[in-house]
């Protein structure tokens, strides 16, 4: 099987991914590479190792924008405002963070709101599975089709323009800390107050997402905030030390973590 062979030969492991997405990307792959049969595919990559790389970088969708599902947002900025202290410090943690659009996101948002003390004791840790994706979100360097839920005002105030793009102002950048880390194989962060992992469980089977529902849970401080994509849910086997906001609406996955 073709997933164990990439897991064999570079110990990327898709095996519990959701068989049905991987499969239309590996065949998209088999297609630009001009073959018609998995078997064919396999020999490919035996004779042409750097297909691997097009490979991964095809069976990861990092699709990602700026306030991305803008309520799930202003629901955060009502929340953080009303229960954490403007001169405190938060550690957070974005994991799946594509090219970096949520964490620093996050980042305007806690800007907004924490005093100047608290923003230099802030520390957002933003990890993915891909290198060049964490590559590319420390340039943060974006088109405008990724800042189009971002306002005028907010452009003005934490992006400059760079040969038509917006890149993102250093005293942001400085605020995130990138690293890449496959949430499958390592272990976790430590002792966040607000953890973003927005549709990376999509990709998962059921077993997986428990496994790595687990080192979330041990991730996030107890009281802590957790924000899952708007299709995504805590696990059922998790789902008492955690309480879904009621008034978070339709389509928003926001959690707090039992005390
Ligand atoms: C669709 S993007 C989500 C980006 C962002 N969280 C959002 O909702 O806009 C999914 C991200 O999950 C990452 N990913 C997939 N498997 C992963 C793993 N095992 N460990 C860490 N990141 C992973 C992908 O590389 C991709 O960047």
């Amino acid at each position: 099987m073709l997933l164990e062979k990439i897991f064999s030969e570079r110990g990327w492991d898709f095996r519990d991914y959701k068989r049905s997405s991987l499969k239309r990307r590996i065949l998209k792959r088999l297609g630009a590479a001009g073959v018609s049969s998995f078997s064919d595919y396999r020999d490919l990559l035996d004779r042409d190792p750097s297909e691997y790389t097009r490979l991964f970088s095809n069976l990861t969708v990092k699709v990602s924008e700026f306030f991305r599902e803008p309520s799930v947002f202003d629901f955060l900025a009502g929340e953080v405002r009303r229960d954490f202290s403007p001169d405190e410090g938060i550690r957070a943690w974005c994991c799946g963070c594509a090219h970096g659009e949520e964490a620093y996101s996050l980042a305007i948002l806690l800007s907004e709101f924490l005093s100047e003390e608290a923003l230099g004791q802030t520390k957002i840790f933003a990890t993915d599975l891909d290198h060049e994706a964490i590559d590319a979100a420390r340039r943060a360097r974006y088109r405008e089709e990724s800042v189009a839920n971002v306002s005028a005002e907010r452009r003005e105030r934490f992006f400059f323009r760079d040969n038509g793009c917006y890149k993102v102002k250093y005293n942001i950048r400085n605020m995130v800390k990138f690293g890449a880390l496959d949430i499958v194989r390592s272990p976790s962060i430590s002792k966040v107050k607000m953890l973003f992992c927005r549709n990376v469980f999509i990709y998962f089977n059921k077993a997986l997402q428990e496994k790595v529902f687990e080192k979330l849970d041990y991730a996030l401080k107890p009281g802590g905030l957790l924000v899952l994509g708007k299709a995504e849910v805590v696990p059922s086997a998790f789902s008492s030390g955690y309480v879904r906001y009621s008034s978070s609406g339709k389509g928003i996955s926001v959690y707090r973590k039992a005390e």
